[in-house]
């Protein structure tokens, strides 16, 4: 049971409604994202601020894929143009960047992007920032069963030593806590293949306002409600 004002170790966002949020300003759909990349930053200095050791953020799914093809470049571009602005400030602030995700399914210019900015952040330790890239849920556990039947044939596992553990091993999130609060904006309360083993036991909180409009308060609001369902909690 955690402590009572106890900050998660790990808080998850589905970063939702920045199509909705352009439409409201009379926008192409482009801008919301672009609006939403500064709330990525307001988000890891919440995070930062309140001292909470993983956030990780659904940046793009599976299913995102199927939209029109402009969208999906705007969004990879979108990305790349995070990833070279934010290094500064990335090392600044001593965020280890990771990602989770079918990464090979990136560009290739994404791709090469990602991997400079995860080795060069590799050893900063002050918050460990997970984007999930082309990441659905059920695709990963697809593949973390795929590759625990090849070890059941090639004589690395018997079956019986298929763990709850072992499984979570072989998840994409292998050395990563398990979410303890997951945020949605936007008002919709769905998960959307989103760490669906993972946020088994987590608390979720629904914030009304679209992505493009959360800031750090909206953060601070959602832990304090997190920290009251435990309180609650404690009392019983
Ligand atoms: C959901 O809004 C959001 C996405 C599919 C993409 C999230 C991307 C960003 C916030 C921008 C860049 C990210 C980083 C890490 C730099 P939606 O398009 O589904 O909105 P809608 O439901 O209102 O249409």
């Amino acid at each position: 049971m955690k402590s009572f004002h106890s900050i998660p170790k790990h808080i998850a966002i589905i970063m939702d409604g920045n199509g909705r949020w352009a439409k409201t300003h009379g926008l192409p759909r482009v801008q919301g994202h672009r609006a939403g990349a500064e709330s990525v930053r307001e988000a890891i200095d919440a995070c930062k601020e309140l001292g909470v050791p993983y956030l990780t953020l659904y940046a793009f799914s599976s299913e995102n894929w199927s939209r029109p093809e402009a969208e999906v470049s705007a969004l990879m571009s979108l990305l790349e143009k995070f990833l070279k602005t934010k290094l500064d400030d990335l090392m600044k602030q001593n965020v280890r960047l990771q990602a989770i995700g079918q990464i090979e399914r990136l560009p290739a210019s994404t791709r090469k992007i990602l991997a400079d900015v995860m080795e060069l952040t590799a050893n900063n330790d002050s918050i460990t920032l997970v984007l999930a890239l082309s990441y659905g849920s059920r695709e990963e556990i697809t593949a973390a069963a795929r590759k625990i039947a090849k070890g059941v044939q090639d004589g690395t596992w018997h079956p019986d030593e298929i763990t709850t553990e072992l499984f979570a091993s072989q998840l994409d999130t292998a050395h990563i806590p398990d979410p303890d609060l997951l945020i949605r904006t936007s008002g919709e309360m769905r998960v959307s293949n989103f760490l669906l083993w993972q946020i088994s036991y987590a608390e979720m909180v629904i914030v009304d306002k679209c992505w493009p409009d959360f800031r750090q308060g909206d953060l601070f609001a959602a832990v304090a409600e997190y920290q009251k369902r435990h309180r609650r909690f404690g009392s019983v």
